[in-house]
Order: structure tokens, then C-alpha cells, then sequence
């Protein structure tokens, strides 16, 4: 299975891409994403450790929007993500990146 890089496809997106970080932000409402957070942190650790499945806590905003939008469209493959990120509308996505990013990191 190949798999794209996540770093190489951002550096691609973000200088290839109109949209910038910003605007995939706008509508963010944190309390909003904290309660949308219930179901991801059934993987993702909360306390931070990356145990297999990748930490998401303390992720850039913008970043964290950019990946969740391109497992929704199906830039980066991985059918749990996909299927994740395909019933989150762009408000949501918003919303969870600014949560996540306000979480501590483990490190
Ligand atoms: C059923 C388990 C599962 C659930 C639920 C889940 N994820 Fe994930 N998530 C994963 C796995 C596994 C990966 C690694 C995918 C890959 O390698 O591309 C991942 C990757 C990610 C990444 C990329 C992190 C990185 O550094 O590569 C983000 C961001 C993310 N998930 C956010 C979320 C959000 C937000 C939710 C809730 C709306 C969520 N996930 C729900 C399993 C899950």
C-alpha cells in the first residue's frame, strides 16, 4: 500500500493550495470541540502518548485542519481516518483543530 507522506503532502498543499490555515479555522468554537472530541479519543491517547496510533494533542491548528481536510478527501489514504474525517463538516474540523491544539503534548 502506498502511503503519502503527511509532511510532504502539507509542504505540498500548503504553498500549492489558495485556501490558507486560516480559513479552514474560521467558525472554530472550542467548547464545540471538545464535545465532538469524545470519539476520536477512543484511539487517539488523551493523555498525549503516542501508542501506535499518532498523539494528537498539542498538533498545530492549521496543520491539524489541513490533514483532517485531506483524509476527508481522500489525499492521504486510510479508511478510518477517511471514514472519520468524511462525516465532519468543515465547522467541526475547525473546532476539533482548535481543541486538539490546546491540549498538552506529552513531550
Ligand atoms: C478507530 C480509531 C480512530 C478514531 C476513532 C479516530 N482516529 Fe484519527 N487516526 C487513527 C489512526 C490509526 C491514524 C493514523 C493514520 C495514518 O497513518 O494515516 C490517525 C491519524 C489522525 C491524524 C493525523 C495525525 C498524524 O500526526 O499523522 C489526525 C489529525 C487525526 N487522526 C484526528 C482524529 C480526530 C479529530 C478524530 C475524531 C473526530 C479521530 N482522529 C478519530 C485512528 C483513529
Amino acid at each position: 500500500m502506498q502511503k503519502v507522506s503527511i509532511i510532504i503532502f502539507l509542504a505540498a498543499s500548503l504553498s500549492a493550495s489558495s485556501v490558507s490555515a486560516e480559513d479552514l479555522l474560521a467558525g472554530a468554537d472550542i467548547g464545540y470541540g471538545e464535545y465532538l472530541s469524545g470519539e476520536c479519543v477512543t484511539c487517539h491517547s488523551q493523555n498525549g502518548t503516542n501508542s501506535g496510533i499518532p498523539a494528537i494533542n498539542g498538533l498545530d491548528a492549521g496543520v491539524f485542519a489541513t490533514v483532517m481536510h485531506a483524509y476527508k478527501a481522500g489525499d492521504i489514504e486510510h479508511p478510518v481516518m477517511q471514514m472519520v474525517a468524511g462525516r465532519l463538516d468543515r465547522e467541526q474540523i475547525a473546532s476539533l483543530a482548535v481543541y486538539f491544539a490546546s491540549r498538552p503534548s506529552a513531550q
